[in-house]
């Protein structure tokens, strides 16, 4: 089968490559993938920047497709269903946060850039049916890590004030979607005018540039400042994100994506009484809920692009260059 591994040999650091298929054990079942989609991770794992690397593993967290064959002991039903793939392996039975044992499907265990993957059952729902395979391959990881930023640790709620920064990445534009729905007015960051004029159409009741020195001065003087900010880049945007917040809000943070302030409005932070929270994709439990929402809601990921899986370097290039709208999918 063809899969796309993690190389050490070529420049590119990834090559599309034929691989024996996998088969499934007691307990697993093969998927046949129909389509995938990427998260950061993947490039952080292309350019080396993830823990425990392995290379010749498939990357890939997301995948929807068909399983094809069942492992012994595997509840018969499963066999031709269209399902997604949770990719949490092992969190435990703690909801505050992940057990030691903890990784996600596509490094160190092979993912979902393949023509089958094989992953334990109970990794599987069943397809949401108002979604088609590439709006479904986007959902898993991006929307369950929204998930729990906006709702278990941002407590977001109707009425409220919420900022997402960052709109083109494929996990804020779910953050964006979920506090829409729950009738939060929600403004959002981007680098891109291009982008903040179309999240204003989706429902952004107000749009700022991070490139632009004054945007949070400018955000304070025509909101008036937000009860919840969810953001993935960390970094010097921290001061401004404290300048926004409103007394007692939160700031939740799923990713550092342009590292570590250098700094910290230590003053503003005690004083505003806001709280700072981290968020790591999210339990089993919570992506059972988020699966349930997102079909009871209607909710449809946006799409930057749909190509065919040999075009899937282009997609990490895509990502890197940071040119996306929402989630980059592979079709097979
Ligand atoms: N902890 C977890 O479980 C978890 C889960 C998923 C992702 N993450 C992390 O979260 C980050 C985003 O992941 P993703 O998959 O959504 O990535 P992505 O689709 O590649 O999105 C990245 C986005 O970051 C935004 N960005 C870049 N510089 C920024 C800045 N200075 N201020 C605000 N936004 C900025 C850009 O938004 P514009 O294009 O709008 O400018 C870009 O589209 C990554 O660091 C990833 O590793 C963590």
């Amino acid at each position: 089968m063809k899969a796309l591994l993690l190389v050490d040999e070529s420049q590119d650091k990834i090559a599309i490559r034929e691989i024996e298929k996998p088969s499934p054990k007691k307990g697993e079942v093969l998927v046949q993938v129909k389509a995938a989609a990427l998260n950061h991770r993947d490039q952080w794992c292309r350019i080396g920047m993830y823990p425990n690397i392995q290379y010749d593993t498939v990357l890939g967290s997301d995948g929807a497709g068909v399983v094809a064959e069942i492992g012994v002991g595997v509840d018969g039903s499963w066999l031709n269903k269209e399902v997604i793939i949770n990719p949490n392996i092992h969190w435990g039975d703690d909801e505050a946060a992940q057990s030691a044992a903890y990784h996600i499907l596509g490094m160190p265990t092979n993912g979902t850039f393949a023509e089958y993957v094989v992953v334990h059952a109970d990794r599987l729902s069943e397809k949401p049916a108002h979604l088609n395979f590439s709006e479904a391959a986007a959902l898993p990881l991006g929307g369950l890590t929204a998930f729990r930023a906006t709702f278990t640790k941002g407590h977001v709620s109707k009425g409220n004030k919420v900022l997402v920064s960052g709109i083109g990445g494929g996990v804020a534009q779910f953050a964006f979607q979920f506090a829409l729905v729950v009738g939060a007015e929600v403004c959002v960051t981007s680098g891109s005018p291009e982008k903040l004029d179309q999240m204003i159409d989706r429902g952004a009741t107000g749009g700022f540039n991070y490139k632009e020195e004054a945007w949070s001065k400018n955000a304070l003087k025509t909101t008036g400042g937000f009860d919840v900010i969810i953001d993935s880049a960390g970094g010097s945007s921290m001061n401004d994100y404290l300048r926004l917040i409103k007394s007692g809000g939160r700031l939740v943070h799923y990713g550092s994506t342009t590292g570590a302030p250098k700094n910290l409005d230590m003053f503003r932070l005690f004083w505003s009484q806001a709280s700072i929270h981290g968020s790591t994709m999210g339990s089993d439990k919570e992506f059972g809920e988020m699966v349930k929402f997102v079909s009871e809601n209607n909710i449809k990921p946006i799409l930057s692009s749909v190509r065919d899986f040999d075009q899937i370097i282009a997609a990490f290039d895509e990502m890197h260059a940071g040119n996306q709208m929402g989630k980059l999918v592979v079709t097979f």
